[in-house]
């Protein structure tokens, strides 16, 4: 019996993520790899069945829940099936023309594991489950998590089923339509703690030299959209006094957000804030603008943070109504709190990492992932292998054979250690 660790197959762990690669690929050049897969189209299908296919290879068995979530379950010889397992995977689909490690590494990371497990004669205590989330990208139904939002409860299964995308498909038929409508529900609060490697979207890692990074806390989000009503008029024969500019007031409303958010970023803070959609009416060149739609997105690992950017953001909008005259409303659509990750499951991920001789930093993640659901409702981790130049949902997202196996390595290590 050797460290599970050691036993981790880049070449086999490289091989299941390139082949995932390849169903819906846009690129496909050395190192710039793309692809469109998202839920429920035929290359999402194609995925899935690939990677059913390797669970059972692995000797695992194999379940599909109402949503799609898939579950490979390993009892290891000697385990005791009923001690809560512990868990371990992400996602497979992915946005269009995203990459091809995004999702996969983590599904397959989390199978890898299990295989160097069977292959250095480990055998843990507990059962280990390799999980495929449905639909954890918004790009196609739901905004995105939503699979990992069923397995905790958060929402039901009938109205997950009902989400339909923009051409009016449910997400029953899209699963349907490619053999992935289960049954059941995959529990998360079932298992005993759970674990997400992910890449990590960012450039920490990669500025620091470090392989791997033990997320701390998960961001949260808040999105507020907020509407600024003026009045439409003549541009050229409305005089500049007598205007109620929309967009005019908006501008105001959008440098409060910058500020506001540089403001709680200065001295190594980690929020951010944008205004990422406007939409203008009437949108004419030769007419004073009377309405204005923000869209609002703030994100900070400390709650305080965010509701300090959000109070800049509602006193610039009182602003504008007594200096410009305009009426405003806004509606919190997204309203998430920042969320640590488990202190058990991070001091198995730094023991694991020491033990692999892989270095690790402790850092943030300002990416939504469905661990963030996960550890509402059990000891949850996140993982992250470095992205080369923090690119992500492009071809250009890229994670090197040798870091993968690294970060992998951790994973392996630290289930074995939670799962004894
Ligand atoms: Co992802």
């Amino acid at each position: 019996m050797d460290d599970p660790e050691r036993s981790v197959d880049a070449d086999r762990l490289w091989r299941d993520i390139e082949r995932t690669g390849e169903f819906g690929a846009t690129v496909s050049e050395p190192e710039r790899r793309g692809r469109t897969a998202p839920t429920g189209s035929e290359a999402n299908g194609a995925a899935r069945d690939y990677l059913r296919d390797r669970m059972n290879e692995a000797g695992l068995s194999v379940d599909v829940d109402a949503v799609g979530n898939v579950r490979g379950r390993w009892v290891p010889d000697g385990a005791d099936p009923e001690r809560a397992a512990v868990a371990a995977g992400s996602h497979l689909d992915s946005v269009p023309e995203g990459g091809i490690f995004d999702g996969p590494l983590g599904v397959y990371a989390a199978l890898e594991a299990v295989r160097a497990m069977q292959d250095a004669g480990v055998r843990p205590g507990r059962p280990v489950e390799v999980v495929s989330f449905t639909g954890e990208e918004g790009s196609r139904f739901g905004g995105g998590l939503v699979g990992s939002s069923v397995a905790t409860g958060k929402r039901g299964v009938e109205e997950t089923l009902a989400l339909t995308d923009d051409d009016g498909v449910t997400l029953a038929d899209a699963l349907g339509g490619v053999g992935y409508r289960g049954e059941g529900r995959l529990d998360a609060a079932a298992w005993d703690a759970w674990i997400e490697l992910h890449v990590e979207q960012h450039t920490r890692l990669e500025e620091t030299g470090a392989r791997a990074g033990v997320v701390t806390d998960i961001t949260g989000i808040t999105h507020v959209h907020a509407t600024v009503e003026g009045a439409a008029d003549h541009a050229g024969s409305t005089p500049m006094a007598d205007r109620t500019d929309a967009l005019a007031a908006a501008a105001d409303v959008i440098g409060a957000v910058e500020d506001g958010a540089r403001e709680e970023a200065a001295d190594g803070g980690t929020a951010v804030g944008t205004v990422g959609s406007l939409s203008v009416e009437p949108d004419a060149t030769n007419v004073v603008p009377g309405r204005v739609d923000l869209g609002v997105d703030l994100r900070d690992v400390e709650r305080a943070s965010v509701d300090r950017t959000l109070a800049a953001l509602e006193e610039s909008l009182s602003r504008v109504e007594t200096e410009r005259g305009v009426e405003t409303s806004t509606e919190r659509s997204i309203d998430l709190d920042p969320t640590p990750t488990s202190e058990r499951v991070r001091a198995a991920l730094r023991e694991a990492a020491g033990a692999a001789d892989v270095e690790a930093l402790d850092t943030h993640s300002g990416a939504a992932h469905d661990t963030m659901h996960v550890a509402d409702v059990t000891d949850a981790g996140l993982l992250f292998a470095p992205s080369r130049d923090g690119v992500s949902h492009s071809p250009r997202e890229w994670t090197s054979r040798t870091d993968c196996a690294a970060a992998t390595r951790v994973l392996t290590g630290a289930l074995w250690r939670l799962g004894d």
